[in-house]
């Protein structure tokens, strides 16, 4: 038998029903705090995401699927969502827009070549957002609010927001300089990849999944005793708008993030519950103030994060939260033989397109099969259709929870559904 990929995994029944959910959430929320929808493509060239997410990250280096197409261009299925953004952002000329901040929001599959386990896989979905052209901390502080009010507005209670600021460039750079003093001495005793890091980028070696449980690891240097004035100043307006909006938050110097592009405010979501296992972050961002001019655009800045939807499936689980999406169909209509099927299929079509959910037999079931299958529908109104009633043109209305029967004429029928099925059409 044909088998999916290692890593992956279908969506059907339930879980398509959570998602669905979820979804029509993120979107209702989005247009709430006013950012609008972005879609980019799922593979773009292999050099963005070299130059986006940063040549010596493990995610570039290590776990990208590459292919050559037949024009011999190097393709990348896309790792992560923000550097396809940041690239539409430049393409598109939306930096020359008189409303700025632009705010975008994507929800699509990524791909990342990694040892998969409960949590990890290697095509998985993000929620993700992306703010271009605001300093101000109030953007920092609402990026996080979205992902926590999320959270929250799912019930989900065991959560747990880490923060840190790596800085401006020149507090980058001296932190730098820090790495390096404090690496130098030992890094011969480190693994391979951590001698080539220490070359090219210092801070990667604090990723290392070999050597992280070294000395040096443990009491490296870390980011904030290296911000400069405006840096520590952004850090603590970003702090006090957290405040304001009520937002608990750890401020956790480990939290540097594997991703290159990071300036300023990081942070992740981390789930707080017993035996939950090891992929733990349900989300993560940041600031990223240098991208948009490394993929070719202007000085601009960039606020945002991303959250992977199956370890917030897994976390929904673990707290036992079910969702409140609508399980059950308003009308489902019964023929009584097949001479009244097709009058019966015309009603069906009335009904949807006046708004209601509304089904039909399609596998040619007895009456009493039909009434089971209402039953396993969740249907709140039955219609019955037989010879009497398309003579008389009145239905046979029941309702499924109280049984009670109603005759109702066929140019009221609407209304009586109108009247006796409270939802929003
Ligand atoms: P990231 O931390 O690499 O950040 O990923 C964000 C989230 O995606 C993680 O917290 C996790 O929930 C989920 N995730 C990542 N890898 C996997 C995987 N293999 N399987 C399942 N879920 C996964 C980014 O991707 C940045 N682009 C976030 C960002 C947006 N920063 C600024 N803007």
């Amino acid at each position: 038998m044909l088998q999916k990929p290692k890593g992956t995994y279908d969506i059907y029944g339930e879980k398509g029903k959570q998602i669905e959910y979820i979804e029509s959430l993120l979107k209702s929320l989005m247009s709430k705090y006013n950012y609008d929808y972005i879609e980019t493509p799922i593979f773009e060239s292999s050099e963005l995401f070299h130059r986006g997410v940063g040549e010596t990250t493990d995610i570039v280096t290590k776990e990208t699927y590459d292919f050559k197409d037949r024009g011999d261009r190097m393709m990348t299925l896309r790792p992560e969502g923000t550097a396809g953004v940041v690239r539409s952002f430049v393409e598109n000329k939306m930096y020359g827009y008189a409303s700025m901040p632009v705010k975008t929001w994507y929800f699509g599959p990524m791909f990342r070549y990694e040892r998969p386990q409960s949590g990890r896989y290697r095509q998985f979905k993000q929620f993700g957002l992306e703010v271009f052209g605001s300093d101000d901390p109030m953007v920092d502080a609402e990026v996080i609010s979205i992902a926590v009010n999320f959270y929250k507005i799912l019930g989900l209670k065991g959560i747990k927001v880490n923060i840190n600021s790596l800085g401006d460039k020149e507090s980058r750079d001296n932190y730098r300089e820090a790495l390096i003093k404090h690496f130098e001495p030992v890094i011969d005793t480190y693994c391979e990849d951590c001698r080539e890091r220490f070359k090219k980028n210092p801070l990667r070696i604090l990723d290392c999944k070999i050597d992280h449980d070294k000395e040096e690891m443990k009491n490296a240097p870390t980011t904030i005793e290296y911000l400069n004035e405006e840096s520590k100043k952004h850090f603590e307006a970003v702090k006090e708008h957290l405040e304001a909006l009520d937002i608990d938050y750890i401020v956790n110097p480990s939290v540097v993030r594997g991703l290159d592009y990071y300036t300023h405010t990081v942070f992740e979501v981390e789930a707080d519950i017993p035996e939950f296992g090891s992929q733990n972050v349900l989300c993560g961002g940041g600031r990223y103030n240098g991208l948009v001019e490394a993929v070719g655009g202007p000085n601009m800045s960039g606020v945002g994060f991303a959250l992977g939807l199956e370890r917030l499936l897994n976390a929904l689980e673990a707290e036992k939260i079910t969702l409140p999406y609508d399980n059950s169909l308003d009308v489902y209509v019964i023929p009584m033989s097949e001479n009244e099927k097709s009058y019966a299929f015309g009603l069906l079509q009335a009904l949807r397109m006046s708004g209601f959910k509304a089904d039909i037999d399609y596998m040619n079931r007895k009456i009493s099969g039909n009434f089971k299958q209402a039953d396993r529908y969740n249907a709140k109104f039955v219609i019955i259709v037989g010879e009497e009633e398309i003579n008389t043109r009145t239905l046979t209305v029941k309702n499924n929870n109280t049984k009670e029967e109603y005759k109702v004429s066929e140019e009221l029928l609407i209304n009586f559904f109108d009247d006796n099925i409270e939802e929003e059409h």
